[in-house]
């Protein structure tokens, strides 16, 4: 076993750390604060190829393995989980879904605007009434012969407004429950395409979360990814994969929480010494390494499992189940480190605190997770 990074991991995770700090460190208390989305920073994020790092160089993606896109994810959410929520949604969702499922034409058509930072892409599962039960999709998509009319409502749309293109989730035929679902890639610019009401929220305020609504849109059959009823367990396999990405973010937030916390430490003094010469400081910090070191360890074994085309369903389960709970863990103890300073938010750890929550929500709650590891465990 070889826990080594090659040269070439290396050399992306600091091109990923360069650019967060150079790029998105300065005005991010600013776009928390009035949620600007960070278009100029999504768009230079695209040209450097981290918005399609694993896609197929042929299709103008960056042709790496999952381990660079851990890393550079863990890089990005250190300083901006807004900006990694949007990347890991059209590297892992978005890109990923279309290049492994989708037809060539829909490759040329979708992927490849996707890949060389022409457009974004968004995923849409998540109903009114439709989060962690997935199956309960009330969006209904009726077959027309050629084309099938579209209608529905969803819910909490990451890149809900950025996006140019959406995968969206829908009942084609209710009878056949989970096996009557299909995904269609849907163009925001198409008639009856409305983008709801910008969510306010407690974190990741800089994405851009968004209901979208679908009114008898006309979505053509060459727009459907896969066979008829195959859209429920493309969204499984693609949340299983995105895991992996959300698992990072969550380990990028407990490390840059626990990189400021280590740094305020060695500069403030109280008692007559540095407070990381004060015990109680002292543990914490060991405590928050050695989670943070068996984080990264299961997202970096989910990945691999995934470059080597083995199952990491209950790998990616795990690691977002984990890290989400440590990235939560290691804020709070970080603004706890941060005393009266880490309650404001020149100190950034308040924000990370906040960016943390939605980790243990989107892509399947914690909830969610546990029942994936144990049906695993159990079976
Ligand atoms: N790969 C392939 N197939 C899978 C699969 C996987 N990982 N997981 C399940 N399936 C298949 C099953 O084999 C089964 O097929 P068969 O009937 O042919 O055997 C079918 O899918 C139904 O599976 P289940 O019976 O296990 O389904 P369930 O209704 O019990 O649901 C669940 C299980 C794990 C709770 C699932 O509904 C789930 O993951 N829910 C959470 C959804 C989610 O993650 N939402 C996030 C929204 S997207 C988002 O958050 C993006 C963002 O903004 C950042």
């Amino acid at each position: 076993m070889n826990f080594e990074l090659t040269e070439e991991h290396l050399a992306v995770q600091q091109a990923a750390r360069d650019f967060a700090q150079t790029e998105l460190l300065p005005g991010v208390i600013e776009r928390d604060e009035h949620q600007k989305f960070p278009y100029e920073q999504i768009k230079k994020m695209g040209e450097l190829g981290f918005m399609a790092m694993m896609v197929d160089p042929k299709y103008g993606g960056g042709g790496m393995d999952t381990i660079s896109y851990v890393l550079a994810m863990e890089e990005i959410s250190k300083i901006d989980a807004s900006a990694s929520v949007c990347m890991s949604v059209n590297n892992s969702l978005v890109c990923w879904g279309i290049e492994t499922f989708g037809s060539e034409d829909q490759k040329q058509k979708y992927l490849v605007p996707l890949a060389t930072a022409k457009a974004i892409g968004a995923f849409c599962l998540s109903e009114p009434e439709a989060g962690s039960d997935a199956t309960s999709q009330r969006t209904t998509a009726i077959d027309h012969g050629d084309h099938y009319i579209l209608n529905g409502t969803k819910n909490w749309i990451t890149n809900g407004n950025s996006a140019s293109f959406y995968l969206v989730i829908a009942q084609t035929d209710v009878d056949k429950g989970h096996k009557g679902i299909n995904v269609f890639i849907v163009e925001k610019a198409w008639e009856g395409v409305m983008v709801g009401r910008k969510e306010d929220k407690l974190g990741i305020r800089g994405s851009d979360t968004h209901s979208i609504m679908f009114q008898d849109v006309k979505v053509p059959k060459e727009n459907r990814i896969g066979e008829d009823g195959f859209g429920f367990k493309f969204a499984m396999k693609v949340l299983s994969g995105g895991r992996i990405g959300i698992a990072a973010q969550a380990l990028g937030i407990a490390s840059g929480a626990y990189e400021l916390s280590l740094k305020y430490s060695k500069e403030r003094k109280a008692f007559g010494k540095e407070i990381m010469h004060h015990q109680a400081i002292a543990f914490k910090l060991a405590d928050m390494a050695t989670e943070i070191e068996a984080a990264r360890m299961l997202c970096l074994k989910a990945a691999w499992l995934k470059d080597q085309h083995l199952n990491y369903d209950r790998a990616s389960a795990m690691a977002k189940l984990f890290s989400s709970e440590v990235a939560m863990k290691t804020t709070v103890e970080a603004i706890q480190v941060h005393g009266g300073y880490g309650y404001v938010k020149e100190y950034h750890v308040e924000r990370l605190m906040r960016d943390a929550k939605i980790t243990q929500i989107y892509e399947g709650t914690s909830e969610v997770q546990r029942v994936v590891i144990s049906r695993d465990v159990l079976k």
